[in-house]
């Protein structure tokens, strides 16, 4: 029988999901993720918070475990994420604009550099658009002091730290065309026509009933494709149940096997029971590690049996 990985090797792509170091000691996590993906992204361990509690001191210990086990069982894996307004830690927020600027270089530049040549993708700025229709960035401490250039900013310091990772810039709410996803692909038409380094964009697909699997996601995902990006489903999960939900998830994959720059989709989590939505079963299998509907969906989909 296939997994999800060799089914998604076989048309060209990864199949990831995002990994908590606290549950690298459980056997039935370890070995469903051992199984079933060829790419994780540390859910958490990565993030600001976690690696530069407090300025200018590095702490990767949860990060290297899942970066350690993720690539001794062979994986890709993808860095989340350097430049986000949350899990962000107060002292950065209490800076001024110049040490703000300095402090932003030089965290992308100690936490890139640490694992230079180990990251497949890295998230370099995350969520910096609002939601709603005005396509208008979201107040942070990077877009208040810094404006605008604050994305550009980073994504140039990214390259020089880590040249063979792809930058992305990642979302959500962006999976369909609407003002936001607008927004985020102006931005990336403008970077690749003024030669600021953008590799992929990551569109993170959390789905439930009022956020549905769009019907334009795959012409969405084919848009930013064809201004010169990759593009990634880097969060998928999706509300609900039974055939309604192994439909969705169905669809998510026949969007991206349309698009050939998608080249990889990631699941936010191994099991129902560790995902971030408290009250939902979103995820392929369930508390237990039995595959759901989805499950058979998501291989189906892959081409795999
Ligand atoms: O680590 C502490 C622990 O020490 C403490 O005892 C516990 C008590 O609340 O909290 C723990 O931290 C939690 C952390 O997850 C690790 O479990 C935080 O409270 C909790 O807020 C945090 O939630 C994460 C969330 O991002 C925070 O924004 C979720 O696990 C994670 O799945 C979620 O992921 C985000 C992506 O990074 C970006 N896109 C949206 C996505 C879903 O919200």
């Amino acid at each position: 029988a296939d997994t999800l990985g060799s089914a998604a090797a076989g048309q060209g792509r990864y199949f990831g999901t995002a990994v908590a170091a606290s549950h690298l000691d459980e056997a039935g996590y370890v070995s469903t993720l051992n199984r079933e993906f060829t790419s994780a992204t540390p859910e958490n361990e990565m993030k600001w918070d976690a690696t530069e509690p407090s300025r200018g001191n590095f702490t990767f210990g949860a990060a290297d475990q899942v970066v350690d086990h993720a690539r001794s069982q062979g994986m890709d894996v993808r860095g989340h994420t350097l430049v986000w307004h949350s899990q962000l830690p107060s002292w950065v927020g209490g800076l001024g604009a110049a040490d703000l600027r300095t402090a932003m270089n030089n965290h992308i530049n100690s936490v890139m550099g640490h694992y230079k040549g180990q990251i497949h993708s890295w998230d370099v700025v995350n969520e910096a658009f609002q939601d709603g229709g005005s396509g208008a960035r979201r107040s942070s401490p990077f877009q208040d002091k810094l404006g605008n250039g604050f994305i550009e900013e980073a994504f140039r310091t990214a390259r020089a730290a880590d040249p063979a990772a792809k930058l992305c810039y990642n979302d959500y709410n962006t999976d369909g065309v609407n003002a936001k996803s607008n927004a985020v692909y102006d931005m990336v038409k403008d970077f690749k026509s003024r030669g600021v380094p953008i590799d992929c964009v990551g569109f993170q697909g959390h789905f439930n009933s009022n956020s549905p699997v769009p019907a334009d996601f795959r012409a969405n995902l084919q848009r930013f494709a064809d201004l010169g990006v990759d593009v990634q489903i880097t969060e998928l999960d999706i509300e609900g149940s039974g055939t309604a939900q192994a439909n969705s998830y169905a669809d998510v994959v026949e969007a991206c096997l349309a698009v050939d720059r998608c080249t990889g989709i990631t699941v936010w989590g191994v099991t129902d029971k560790y995902s971030w939505r408290s009250s939902g079963t979103p995820l392929l299998f369930d508390g237990d590690y039995q595959e759901k509907p989805a499950y058979g969906a998501v291989l189906s989909a892959l081409g795999g049996d």
